[in-house]
């Protein structure tokens, strides 16, 4: 029998709702993507609802569009509440950026400047949110492949202070952190040393693939396969650097059997172990 994961958990797709209502694998939570239950068939809010009585569950939402200059969506943040009430999520998330203008919703989630006048607007966002919902928000750094030459503070370094004058908390994408510094060239072991601790509350893990565009590699977050080794390494000294955090292995593109994600989450959960212990020994 697979020991029970304390720790760590997987993304809850569709295709896992069997397994998770019969087989009841032994991950410690699950985190949806909130859009999928504000205007659901019936059936996908009933099997979250079973579910819910089995597992924490985490709420990760990809509508909130917090870096737009368009008004704040008040008709999905009533709804996203309504869910809130309905799920009672141990967490509840966002990303930093933006996907929305002129009431347009793109599919993309896009960077955003990072300037003193892009935190002020996010900051009072982001209260603005967290007062409507009375619940802490989590701030996701996003897969970046483009950067705006007005930025004027790093992106590890606008996250914390995010955090810091709105009370939200962290949610380290360690595979996007990756990912970003591949493609943009920042040094993806400097961002992690540099994110506050205190402010994590959560991780992902994913997997990428690499496309050549004009003779250069560019790395894709496409959550379409394992998580590579050298994510593994980075989520490795992330554990060692901030210690052991709520890890949840996304995949949303080729969805394997349950049993090989429970596999990506285990292995997740061992490093965690691995990496306490060490820094036991060595602390
Ligand atoms: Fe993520």
């Amino acid at each position: 029998m697979k020991s029970p994961l304390r720790l760590t958990g997987v993304g809850l797709r569709p295709q896992h709702y069997a397994d998770f209502l019969e087989a009841k694998p032994a991950v410690a939570w699950v985190e949806v993507h909130s859009e999928n239950y504000l205007q659901p068939p019936v059936n996908a809010l009933n099997n979250l609802e079973k579910i819910r009585k089995n597992y924490p569950v985490s709420m990760h939402g990809v509508g909130l569009s917090l870096g737009s200059a368009d008004e704040l969506n008040w008709q999905y943040l009533h709804k996203l509440k309504e869910l809130i009430t309905r799920i009672d999520p141990c967490l509840i998330s966002d990303h930093l950026s933006w996907s929305s203008i002129n009431g347009q919703y793109l599919h993309d989630l896009l960077p955003l400047p990072y300037t003193e006048e892009t935190m002020a607007h996010l900051v009072a966002r982001i209260k603005q949110v967290q007062d409507y919902l009375q619940r802490q928000l989590l701030i996701e750094n996003i897969s970046s492949y483009v950067s705006f030459s007005q930025s004027t503070i790093p992106e590890c370094e606008f996250i914390n202070e995010v955090a810091a004058q709105t009370g939200c908390g962290i949610l380290l994408d360690v595979n996007n952190v990756y990912v970003s510094g591949l493609n943009l060239g920042f040094d993806t072991n400097d961002y992690i040393s540099k994110i506050n601790a205190n402010a994590v509350q959560e991780i992902h893990l994913a997997g990428f693939i690499v496309n050549t565009v004009d003779g250069k590699d560019v790395l894709i977050d496409s959550h379409s396969r394992a998580v590579v080794p050298a994510v593994w390494e980075l989520y490795r000294e992330t554990i060692k650097l901030l210690g052991r955090k709520p890890t949840i292995v996304e995949w949303d593109d080729n969805i394997p059997s349950i049993d090989t994600l429970f596999l990506e989450a285990q292995r997740a959960e061992t490093i965690m172990r691995e990496s306490y212990d060490t820094a036991k020994l060595t602390g």
